[in-house]
């Protein structure tokens, strides 16, 4: 099954960036926002393969983790800063991967710790691209894979305590060979946060409000809930087929 879905991952990425130069939407001279994650990965692999056989030139890359970054740096991707004066602030497209897709195209993001510059990425890009294997998509979000919310550290005990009113279960989220919490690219900690379902097996949650609600709460950074720039979704169906959502 564990290879199966990364198939799918492959899949998926390559169809969604070649398709997207066919529709020219990627394209020589664009400013590119690169995501995180084990099928962001594969994407970033593609864009670099159309950067080496010429089809593409001149991309402008930022990246949203470490990971991404040190990626690109292989692949000889040229990264910037969003506050770069090539950048401006603003992304012609971003691309990335998603924890959790609704029918309505909301999404949970940040199973990699990388939420924080994956939405400023998403929320300045012109267009918002998913790419994800067949097991993201849900009926609703936040029963199965835990919202992640990144923190302040010195607040993390109120934090819990409000986001315990909001109906969710929080837990602090451990590194692994590494003592002690995640620390994210930003030095702050994650609360991974579930609620459980209503009485039809259903999520209680409304993620665009929820979304605001949380990060209303003193020392939250950013939460997990994507529900601003709804994206293009290219979904494997299987490890043959894609589906654009
Ligand atoms: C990282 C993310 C990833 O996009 C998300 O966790 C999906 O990861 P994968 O493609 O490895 O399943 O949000 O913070």
């Amino acid at each position: 099954m564990k290879s199966d879905l990364g198939e799918e991952k492959k899949l998926a990425a390559e169809f969604a960036v070649d398709d997207l130069i066919k529709k020219g939407l990627i394209f020589s001279g664009m400013k590119i926002g690169l995501g995180t994650g084990s099928t962001a990965m594969p994407a970033v692999r593609r864009l670099a393969e159309r950067i080496k056989d010429g089809t593409l030139s001149q991309i402008k890359a930022v990246a949203t983790s470490f990971q991404t970054t040190i990626e690109c740096e292989n692949l000889g991707i040229p990264v910037f800063s969003m506050n770069a004066r090539e950048i401006n602030g603003s992304l012609d497209l971003a691309i990335d991967g998603a924890d959790e897709i609704s029918p309505d195209k909301h999404l949970i993001k940040g199973g990699g710790a990388a939420l924080l510059l994956e939405k400023i990425i998403a929320y300045n890009a012109g267009t918002f691209v998913i790419v994800a294997d067949s097991s993201k998509a849900v009926d609703g979000l936040g029963i199965k894979f835990p919202l992640p919310v990144e923190i302040i550290p010195e607040a993390r005990t109120s934090i819990i305590r409000r986001l315990e009113s909001l109906g969710a279960k929080p837990t602090l989220r451990e590194g692994v060979r590494k003592a002690g919490p995640v620390i994210t690219d930003n030095g702050n900690l994650i609360l991974d946060c579930l609620w459980e379902a209503d009485e039809n097996g259903r999520s209680p949650l409304n993620p665009a409000e929820m979304e605001k609600l949380i990060n209303g709460i003193t020392g939250v950074v950013e939460n997990g809930f994507f529900t601003c720039n709804v994206p293009i979704v290219y979904i494997a169906e299987n490890r043959e087929k894609v589906q654009v959502r």
